[in-house]
């Protein structure tokens, strides 16, 4: 049945360099790195239906209005919607002063000059141009040795050179990519950087620093192996200070994000990605996860993510993707808890968070607040939920505060509900199961009451019969009075066990656990007077009484 699923087929490809002292992993991020967009292009090369202009100037206006300064905004040469969308962006004077877009181009001559014509009256452009230099595509794709290699990269970086000197009025700032270079022997990187910047450095009247960009364009390695090969890189590319190091990577293994987030530590200072990680094979890194963890570790993002929702619904009609709800930091489920534990956790935790003081609540690494989201989503119960949610959601939602007791009377029957329907059940759930079992008002039900003259008896009114609950002692607190309740001509004796009688806004709630007949009861009412509320809680524990043992009242 497995036949085809065989390890033998692949190896570990050792080519990655031996780097005896690595300085990254004793680095830690402090500031954002610059943010580029690749939604426009990588993501828009790798969806089904590519987006339309008017779904392009709608991704557009959301990556402005997050704050991202660097857009690749398409392939200019290759795609008339993206000709048109670079010319539309030009025309109508849509780019910001602080913004930069990006246009992408192969290594060659009419593509270029295309390209260049696409920016025709712009201020200032990236023209990020790229070729494959992996040992596969070499031998495979291209079918020539290094040298070939090199002259492809040489001769798209003259091109480039020309074609911005036809264009001195505008600040042109060269990006160039060995494409595959995660896969690319270190040396053979190293060594097409260099013969580009040669060119582009000698000739250039520019300020602009050169960005190499190196890409995981397929991940084949750890993420380790990647900064490993950017600290190499970094550490022995000619002229540092000249270059703007930037990374690119994909989620082939999942782990774009942390190959973007140790690149960063290996020295790296630029990153590509898209909004929620959209892009080929199983995507490009996701700019939100990667801007969210450093907020998360109090740094500042330099983007706006405070209205997520927006994002998601203009990524997903754009793309015609969907979000996943445990997308991180942002899906619909991920500030849910269901479990018990977490609940209990969480609970107690925010019960204990200041406002003023760094966030430390169990489960939820930020305050789901500063995304737009409300401690509503946090707890939910199903099956899976135990004591502490509904209590939880009780007190949340009806300020409702259960006695222990009262919560390990409740739990099962939560549960047996939440089972029988395998659903998720809401406060009002929970409130409908404790108002179903615990507020019993037939058969008897207090109609008034009359203190005795020493306080020490109440005589009721129930369903206008009289009856007279004995109090052995004044205060309803004391856990010993003796509770003598008439049924026709039968003295049945109560103990009061326990009893919480709770104040909420204007009126109070009793729950109250009797025994009568050696049988334990819980009662639970709610009136705006004390002393109704108590009887009317007592009433409840013998309707319950009742209930259970109707015959024996019956014959009482
Ligand atoms: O993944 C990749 O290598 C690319 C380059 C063209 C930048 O998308
Ligand atoms: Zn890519």
């Amino acid at each position: 049945m497995f036949y085809n699923f065989d390890h033998r087929k692949y190896c570990y490809l050792d080519m990655f360099p031996k780097i005896k002292k690595r300085n990254w992993t004793n680095k830690k991020i402090n500031k954002a790195p610059i943010w580029v967009s690749e939604d426009l292009r990588d993501g828009n090369q790798s969806i089904i239906e590519p987006m339309n202009v008017e779904q392009k100037k709608n991704l557009w206006t959301l990556l402005i209005n997050i704050g991202i300064k660097e857009i690749m905004v398409g392939f200019p040469s290759a795609c008339k919607a993206d000709f048109d969308f670079v010319r539309w962006l030009i025309r109508n004077k849509q780019i910001p002063e602080d913004v930069t877009i990006a246009v992408l181009v192969q290594a060659r001559k009419h593509l270029i000059k295309r390209t260049f014509e696409s920016l025709i009256g712009i201020n200032k452009a990236i023209i990020h141009f790229y070729n494959s230099t992996s040992p596969i595509q070499r031998d495979r794709v291209f079918k020539t040795n290094k040298e070939g290699i090199i002259s492809i990269a040489a001769e798209g970086a003259n091109y480039i050179l020309e074609e911005t000197k036809k264009y001195p009025e505008v600040s042109w700032i060269l990006e160039y990519t060995p494409e595959s270079f995660s896969s690319t022997e270190i040396d053979f990187s190293l060594n097409i950087c260099e013969v580009v910047l040669e060119i582009w450095g000698q000739n250039i009247k520019t300020l602009n620093k050169v960005i190499l960009n190196l890409p995981t364009t397929v991940d084949i390695a750890g993420p380790h192996v990647y900064a490993d090969q950017i600290e190499f890189f970094c550490k022995n590319i000619s002229k540092r200070d000249k270059v703007i190091i930037s990374i690119h990577t994909h989620n082939d293994r999942g782990s774009a994000v942390s190959a973007a987030e140790l690149a960063i530590l290996a020295g790296a200072e630029r990153v590509e990605g898209t909004l929620l990680g959209n892009g080929e094979r199983t995507g490009n890194m996701d700019l939100i996860t990667f801007a969210m963890n450093l907020y998360s570790q109090g740094v500042d993002p330099k983007i706006d993510l405070s209205c997520p929702e927006d994002l998601i619904k203009i990524v997903a009609s754009c793309t015609k993707i969907p979000i996943h709800p445990r997308h991180p930091w942002i899906g619909e489920l991920v500030y849910t808890a269901f479990s018990g534990s977490h609940q209990d956790a969480i609970r107690k935790s925010l019960k204990k968070q200041k406002t003023n003081e760094i966030w430390k609540v169990a489960y939820l690494p930020i305050d789901p607040q500063d995304l737009g989201r409300n401690y509503k989503s946090v707890v939910r119960l199903n099956s899976q939920s135990g004591k502490s949610g509904m209590a939880f959601l009780l007190e949340r939602d009806y300020k409702i505060k259960l006695p222990r007791w009262m919560m390990i009377e409740l739990a099962p029957l939560v549960q047996k509900e939440s089972d029988k329907n395998m659903l998720e059940l809401s406060s009002s759930d929970v409130y409908q199961i404790l108002k179903n079992n615990f507020f019993l008002e037939n058969p008897f039900n207090l109609f008034k009451y009359i203190f005795n003259i020493t306080k020490t008896s109440f005589k009721i009114y129930i369903n206008n019969i009289n009856k007279i609950i004995y109090l052995k002692n004044k205060n309803i607190k004391d856990k010993n009075i003796i509770l003598k309740f008439l049924t026709n001509w039968n003295l049945h004796s109560m103990k009061l066990r326990k009893i919480y009688i709770q104040k909420i806004n204007n009126y109070y709630i009793a729950f109250i656990n009797i025994i009568i007949n050696e049988k334990q009861l819980s009662g639970i009412a709610i009136d705006i007077d004390k002393f109704s509320v108590f009887l009317k809680s007592i009433l409840s524990a013998i309707n319950k009484y009742y209930l259970l043992a109707r015959s024996y009242f019956l014959s009482g």
